[in-house]
């Protein structure tokens, strides 16, 4: 079954959310790049909002010593899903977006190692789970409240930015092309302060010990849940419904297993275990398992 046209639309084979339209996310492929330019890059319930607040925290000292109050959300805007009329090219540099564009998609500019990304992953399951999670209380999803039904669709890349198998293995086996650094979610939640590092080294971004102990503190979960400019809880109320669900939910790393039953686990390795061992990537199921 083909997802609802009332949420979704296909362009160029890939699923993006309504809020956007085709004749935008055609124009995206000519967005002019600058040099300083930085791009995350995820497939959805990847790290995106936690890799936003990071880099602001990195890049803004205001951000990071707390005078300056601005979002995330637009500080680091959307790249195809701009719900505004900004003008872009007017965004202090260095720029920063957040996009979920497979790597054939994105503009470009930024092939020829020309600005930078930042690619996360996630292990599938968990993202699956947050995924089913998200979709209940953002209106712009369809709601499947079934878990097994949203799984098929997720396994069959009927979802919001269609394969997650397609969005890594694309940009992965593409990475040549790119000025990119990749991390796993797993990594920054097992050790928060090397994947900072990482990205400061990625941006050569020097910063003090103090500096970097303050950009992770401000990191954690526990405290971003509490921080409005990085929550994203300051969304309107036609956007979210704050009594079915928050961005930051719970922020683990194998919470799958809180849900799937064994005999969708086994599905979900049946349709995608021996795909996954292609992909250059260690995943993390459990956040017991080493590195
Ligand atoms: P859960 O739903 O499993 O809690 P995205 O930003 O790409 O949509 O990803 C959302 C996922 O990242 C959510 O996962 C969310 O809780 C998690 N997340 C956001 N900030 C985090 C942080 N500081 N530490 C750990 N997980 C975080």
């Amino acid at each position: 079954m083909e997802p609802s046209k009332e949420y979704l639309f296909k362009y160029k084979g890939f699923y993006f959310g309504v809020i956007t339209s085709p004749e935008y996310v055609a124009t995206l492929e000519d967005f002019e790049i600058k040099d300083s330019d930085i791009f995350i890059a995820t497939y959805p319930k990847s790290g995106t909002v936690w890799t936003q607040n990071i880099l602001s925290l990195i890049i803004h000292e205001g951000h990071r010593n707390g005078t300056e109050n601005m979002d995330n959300m637009q500080r680091i805007p959307w790249l195809e899903y701009r719900t505004d009329n900004k003008d872009y090219t007017a965004l202090p540099l260095p720029r920063v977006f957040a996009t979920h564009l497979p790597y054939y998609l994105v503009p470009r500019g930024l092939r020829n190692k020309r600005g930078r990304v930042i690619y996360i992953t996630r292990n599938p399951k968990d993202v699956m789970v947050s995924f089913y999670h998200f979709s209940k209380f953002i209106s712009s999803l369809e709601e499947v409240p079934d878990f097994n039904i949203f799984m098929e669709r997720f396994l069959a890349g009927k979802v919001l930015a269609s394969s997650w198998l397609d969005h890594v293995a694309g940009w992965y086996s593409h990475a040549e092309d790119f000025n990119i650094l990749f991390l796993t979610f797993e990594e920054m939640k097992k050790d928060l302060r090397s994947a900072v590092l990482k990205i400061c080294d990625f941006l050569d971004r020097k910063l003090s010990e103090e500096e970097v102990d303050s950009v992770v503190r401000q990191a954690t979960f526990e405290n971003m849940r509490k921080d409005p400019r990085a929550n994203y809880e300051n969304l309107p109320d036609d956007i979210i419904d704050k009594d079915k669900g928050s961005f930051l939910r719970k922020g683990t790393v194998g919470d799958w297993k809180n849900l799937m039953t064994v005999a969708q686990n086994e599905r979900f390795d049946n349709v995608l275990g021996e795909k996954i061992k292609t992909l250059p990537i260690k995943f993390i199921w459990d956040i017991n398992d080493e590195m």
